[in-house]
């Protein structure tokens, strides 16, 4: 069994899709803890499944690294074999994933690597195209840089605003997250190789 940490900044809507794929009989992976960098709306769904979490709210540091130092504690108290970054809207500091690699994924809406950071959505929609997408990625030191585990098209629809293309790209999100760590859980995925097949 994979135990898995999640952290996330806002809704959790891919949290919570990961939350009720993780608790149908079978699958290879759980839900330890939930933790996110503020009081996110998103931690409510760790209550309804009845998972720890924990806040450890950003601005409550002098610094990332401070800030990071923190996180780090937390997560390591759960021993997680697998941090999913699921919406957090934070960098984690180079010392936090130094600790944790190359068991950290991220999930991205876009077509990685067009549209990296942290308006994807909105970059793709800014930029004319008629397609972006979803992608999972291992995280490294940089912005959504890290190799791409997952992915696949999204189409970019006349008249679509940020809120309706990122709700077209939510469930292939979803579904790509669970499906990536289903194969990390089952073993048919080792992140400690450093190139990986997309799938
Ligand atoms: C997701 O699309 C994630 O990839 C991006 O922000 C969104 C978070 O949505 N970083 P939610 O908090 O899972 O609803």
């Amino acid at each position: 069994m994979l135990n898995v940490a999640v952290l996330i900044s806002g809704t959790g809507s891919n949290l919570r899709a990961l939350l009720e794929a993780a608790a149908a009989p079978g699958f290879p992976a759980r839900v330890i803890a939930v933790g996110a960098d503020r009081d996110a709306e998103g931690l409510a769904h760790a209550a309804d499944f009845g998972i720890p979490a924990f806040s450890v709210p950003f601005r409550a540091f002098e610094s990332r690294e401070a800030w990071g130092e923190e996180l780090a504690t937390q997560l390591r108290a759960w021993s997680p074999n697998l941090v999913v970054l699921s919406g957090l809207m934070r960098l984690l500091p180079p010392a936090v994933v130094r600790e944790f690699a190359p068991a950290i994924v991220n999930t991205h809406p876009a077509y990685l690597p067009e549209f990296p950071g942290a308006h994807g959505v909105r970059d793709a929609l800014a930029s004319g195209a008629s397609q972006t997408g979803a992608s999972v990625i291992q995280v490294d030191d940089g912005v959504d840089t890290g190799p791409i585990l997952a992915q696949e098209r999204v189409a970019i629809e006349p008249g679509d605003t940020e809120e309706s293309l990122h709700a077209r790209i939510k469930p292939v999100e979803r579904r790509l997250l669970i499906d990536v760590v289903r194969r990390i859980a089952a073993g048919d995925l080792d992140l400690s190789t450093s190139a990986h097949p997309a799938h």
